[in-house]
C-alpha cells in the first residue's frame, strides 16, 4: 500500500516538475531567439540530474527577467575568459582580475595540463578533440567542479590533493588561508604561495573558495578559436564575457624569441643567413595563429547573438599607454566593479615614476615599455611577419614599416588609433 502512494507521490512530483519547467522554457523562449540550445558536442552530457535541472531552469528565470529589465545585473556572478596568444601580454593583463579582491577566483592558464598530458600521448594532433576537451575544462572550472581538470594534472591527484598544479601561484585565491594547507616537511617543501608557504593544493577547499566568490576569471593562451567557445558562453549557467586580447605580431615574435629561444632559434638564424623559408611548419603555424586571430575577432566584432554583450576585443598596446583607463573599460564591460585593490595595482604595476609629471609620464614609459620589441627584432623579420600577418595587421592597426630606419624612429606610431565597436547591440 504504502508503495503505491509513493509511486502515485512521485508521479505527482514529476508531472509538476515537467510543467513548471515546460512552462518556463517557453516563457524563456521567445527572449532567447538568439540564444540558440548549446550544442551538444561534448561526450557527456551537460545535464544529467534533477539538481543540475533545477540550477539550470532557475538560471533561466534570471535571464528571462534581465531580458524584462527588471533584474539587477550587478547582482550577478560573472565569467570572465581571457584569451590571448604567448607574449601578448596576458599573464599582465591577467592580473589586472586576479588583483581584484576576495570577490574574484582567478585561474591562470589550467589549459596547460592538457597539452602536457597529450604530448606524452598519440593523440596530440587531434585538434577537434582537443578543443573539445579544452571547452569542457573550463566550463568545469567556472562551475567550480575541479574534477574535468583533475583528469589532465600529471601525476595524478591523491584524494584530491596535488602539488603539480601549473603556476598555483598565479592565483591569489589559492594561496589565501583557507586553502593553503601546511607544508609536510622534506615532501613538498618546493611548493609554496608567493606571499606565504603552502603545502599541496587540496583541490576540495579549492572548489569551496571558487564557490564562495561571485566572480570567476581565467586566462588561457590556449583557446584557438572562438567559435569552439559556443556552447560554453550560451551555458545558462554561466554569464560569461570573453576578452580577447591581441599584440602586433611583430613584437609577439620578437619576444617569443627571447622568451623561448630554443624554439625559436631558427627565425635567428634566418634572419641572420638570408630568407625565411614560407613552406616550415613554424613559420606556417606562426601564420596559422595570426589567421585564427582574426578569424576569431571577426567572429566577435560581427556580434553574433550568442556572443551580444559578450565579447570585447582590447590590444595590449592600449592597455600599455593607458592602463587605468583600459582596465575600467573591461570592468565595465565585464560588470564587475572596479575595486580599489585592483586599480592600486594596477598604479604601483605601471608607475614607474612619481611626482608632478605624474599619469603623463606613466603613459609615456609604459608606451616605451611596449615599444621596445623594435629594437630588438630584425627588420627582416619585421618584414616577413608583415607579410604572414598581413590582414590581421591591417584589421588592428598595426602599421606596417617598409625600412629600418622607420622601424628604429621611435616618433614613428606604429599604431592607428581604433575604437572597436564590440558596445552596442
Ligand atoms: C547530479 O550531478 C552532479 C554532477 O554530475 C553530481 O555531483 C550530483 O551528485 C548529482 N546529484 C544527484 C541527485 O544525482
Ligand atoms: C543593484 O545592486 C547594487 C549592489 O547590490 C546596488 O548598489 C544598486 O543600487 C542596485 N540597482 C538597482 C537598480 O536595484
Ligand atoms: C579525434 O577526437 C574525436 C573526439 O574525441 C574522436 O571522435 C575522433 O575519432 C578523433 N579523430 C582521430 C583522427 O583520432
Ligand atoms: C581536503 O579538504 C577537505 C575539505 O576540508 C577535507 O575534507 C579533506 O580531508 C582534505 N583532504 C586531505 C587529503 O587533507
Ligand atoms: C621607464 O621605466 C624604466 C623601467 O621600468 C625606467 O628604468 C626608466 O627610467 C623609465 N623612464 C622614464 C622616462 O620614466
Ligand atoms: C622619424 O619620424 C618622424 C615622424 O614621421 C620624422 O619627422 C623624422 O624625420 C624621422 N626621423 C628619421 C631619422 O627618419
Amino acid at each position: 500500500m504504502k508503495t503505491k502512494y509513493a509511486i502515485v507521490f512521485i508521479f505527482i512530483v514529476a508531472l509538476v516538475i515537467i510543467e513548471k519547467e515546460s512552462n518556463i522554457l517557453s516563457r524563456v523562449s521567445d527572449k532567447l531567439t538568439q540564444r540558440q540550445t548549446p550544442l551538444q558536442t561534448s561526450s557527456t552530457p551537460l545535464y544529467e540530474n534533477d539538481t543540475t535541472q533545477n540550477v539550470l531552469t532557475e538560471d533561466q528565470e534570471s535571464r528571462e527577467e534581465e531580458a524584462m529589465g527588471n533584474y539587477n545585473a550587478s547582482d550577478r556572478h560573472k565569467h570572465i575568459l581571457l584569451m590571448a596568444t604567448t607574449r601578448s601580454g596576458s599573464s599582465f593583463v591577467g592580473e589586472f582580475f586576479n588583483q581584484h579582491g576576495g570577490n574574484m577566483f582567478y585561474l591562470f592558464e589550467p589549459l596547460w595540463h592538457i597539452e602536457r598530458m597529450l604530448s606524452d600521448t598519440a593523440d596530440s594532433g587531434n585538434v577537434t578533440g582537443l578543443t573539445e576537451m579544452y571547452r569542457d575544462v573550463l566550463q568545469g572550472l567556472f562551475l567550480c567542479d575541479f574534477s574535468s581538470l583533475e583528469k589532465y594534472i600529471s601525476p595524478a591527484p591523491q584524494d584530491h590533493v596535488t602539488a603539480a598544479l601549473f603556476r598555483r601561484e598565479s592565483s591569489s585565491s589559492l594561496c589565501e588561508t583557507s586553502v593553503c594547507s601546511p607544508i609536510v616537511k622534506d615532501v613538498f617543501e618546493r611548493y609554496h604561495c608567493r606571499s606565504r608557504r603552502c603545502g599541496p593544493l587540496n583541490l576540495t577547499l579549492a572548489a569551496e573558495s571558487c564557490l564562495s566568490k561571485k566572480h570567476h576569471a581565467i586566462k588561457t593562451v590556449r583557446v584557438r578559436q572562438l567559435d569552439t567557445l559556443r556552447s560554453l558562453v550560451e551555458d545558462p549557467r554561466l554569464d560569461v564575457t570573453v576578452i580577447q586580447l591581441v599584440r602586433d605580431p611583430r613584437a609577439v615574435l620578437a619576444s617569443r624569441m627571447v622568451a623561448f629561444s630554443a624554439q625559436y632559434q631558427t627565425w635567428n638564424s634566418w634572419a641572420q643567413e638570408g630568407d625565411v623559408p614560407e613552406d616550415v611548419e613554424q613559420v606556417k603555424r606562426f601564420k596559422g595563429t595570426c589567421d585564427q586571430i582574426r578569424m576569431s575577432a571577426e567572429l566577435g566584432l560581427g556580434q553574433p547573438g550568442w556572443l551580444k554583450r559578450r565579447y570585447m576585443l582590447v590590444r595590449y598596446e592600449d592597455i600599455a599607454h593607458f592602463p587605468m583607463q583600459k582596465a575600467e573599460e573591461m570592468y565595465k564591460f565585464t560588470g564587475i566593479p572596479f575595486s580599489t585593490q585592483a586599480k592600486n595595482w594596477i598604479l604601483k604595476n605601471t608607475q614607474t615614476t612619481r611626482g608632478a609629471s605624474g599619469v603623463y609620464s606613466t603613459q609615456k614609459n609604459s608606451s616605451e615599455q611596449a615599444e621596445k620589441w623594435r629594437f630588438r627584432i630584425p627588420f627582416k623579420l619585421a618584414q616577413v611577419v608583415q607579410k604572414l600577418c598581413g590582414p590581421t595587421m591591417k584589421m588592428f592597426g598595426y602599421k606596417f614599416v617598409d625600412s629600418e630606419t622607420a622601424l628604429l624612429n621611435r616618433s614613428l606610431s606604429l599604431l592607428e588609433e581604433r575604437q572597436f565597436d564590440f558596445s552596442q547591440g
